[in-house]
């Protein structure tokens, strides 16, 4: 039975290095706070017209954008209910990817896995062969792009140029922790849904939902009966086409960070960003590989998330917390109770830089005494 504990706001500040949330810029979190106004005023319009737009441009594609209150989750769910009539292909690689097929099954879809050990990744001739072999058709092959428990870059850019050999299987990709943080290019690799959430590295608080949607998706949603209220694509495309806004009232203070930090996005680019990003990786994957080893299959290694294998056999909870006392810097242990002390995790994601990186690692060092 959980018991109420009381919230006092006399917490010391962390600088989080995990897997999402990340850091959020002062004046983005300041954007938040302007006095209220309604969902259906030319101000909202002005606002999710702007943040539709820009991320549209950020990410340099032609599909539709949706931006929802929710999180990335709403995008399992809703995709599943948009496109799946009966089978869908889920490669499993790690606990995230796993969630994608229970969700799929809990809304009573037909769910084949293709199961991967954690650690490895989703080989795109692994697809070919089960969509060549299978005499099912799947409605949708669903993968993660960036397996935030293993550290795992999945390649999902070979894997939909496979899946784009079959016209009537959509391509899903949960790219909630990477999107912003390492380059995608949506249209040229037939990702007809594609989704993350703000809280990750696209360096916004936590709150809303972000999925681009083709043509083909929306379409094939329009044909069929049945779909997702709150996240149907067309309800929510339709509404923004009609009126410039969303069908229902949006996490409004939420939408006020995301236009304020998607300046500094566009201002950066999504190569650019991209370019940040890898630097960050390859800075604590040399770390690693100093003191330790890397989890992830070699070659496959995340652009955001730095799994990391504790060769040494370090106390990974206490020197969390040690870090965390001393240094007031956050990082993560390995996900689940099978990698919590195996590995940890580095989330070197959002507007963190190799410097603020060396930073936590300098204090690992010190407080494990590497
Ligand atoms: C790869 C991946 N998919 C989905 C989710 C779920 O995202 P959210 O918690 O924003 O719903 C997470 C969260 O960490 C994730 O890392």
């Amino acid at each position: 039975m959980t018991e109420k504990r009381e919230y006092t706001g006399d917490y010391p500040e962390k600088k989080l290095y995990i897997p999402g949330p990340t850091g959020v810029r002062d004046d983005v979190i300041e954007a938040m706070s302007e006095p209220m106004f309604g969902h259906r005023m030319d101000r909202m319009t002005d606002l999710y017209t702007t943040i539709v737009e820009d991320t549209k441009e950020f990410l340099g594609t032609d599909n539709d954008v949706i931006i929802l209150t929710g999180s990335g989750t709403e995008f399992w769910e809703a995709s599943t209910l948009n496109l799946v009539d009966e089978n869908i292909l889920v490669p499993t690689c790690g606990s995230f990817s796993e969630r994608h097929a229970n969700v799929a099954e809990r809304l009573g879809k037909n769910v084949d896995r293709l199961e991967y050990e954690w650690g490895q990744a989703i080989k795109p001739e692994d697809i070919r062969e089960t969509l060549e072999s299978s005499d099912k058709h799947y409605d949708v092959v669903a993968t993660v792009m960036n397996e935030s428990s293993t550290g795992v870059r999945n390649p999902v850019e070979e894997i939909g140029d496979v899946v784009a050999e079959y016209p009537d299987t959509y391509f899903v990709v949960d790219a909630v922790s990477s999107l912003g943080g390492d380059y995608v290019d949506i249209d040229e690799h037939n990702i007809d849904v594609l989704f993350a959430s703000s809280q990750k590295a696209f360096a916004m608080p936590p709150g809303l939902a972000i999925c681009t949607v083709s043509e083909d998706a929306y379409q094939r949603e329009v044909e069929k009966d049945s779909a997702s209220w709150y996240g149907g694509f067309q309800r929510c495309i339709d509404y923004y086409d009609r009126k410039g806004q969303t069908h229902s009232t949006p996490a409004i203070p939420i939408m006020l960070a995301y236009r304020k930090q998607m300046k500094y996005m566009l201002e950066e680019g999504h190569e650019g960003r991209s370019e940040r990003h890898r630097e960050m990786a390859e800075y604590t994957r040399d770390w690693a590989y100093e003191h330790f080893d890397m989890f992830p299959e070699e070659g496959y290694e995340s652009q955001t998330v730095a799994c990391i294998e504790n060769t040494q056999g370090i106390d990974v909870a206490g020197t969390i917390e040690e870090v965390s006392e001393k240094y007031d810097m956050v990082f993560s242990n390995g996900y689940g109770s099978t990698l919590g002390e195996k590995t940890f995790r580095i989330g070197h994601m959002g507007e963190h830089t190799v410097e603020s990186i060396k930073e936590l690692t300098d204090a690992i060092e010190d407080v494990a005494d590497l």
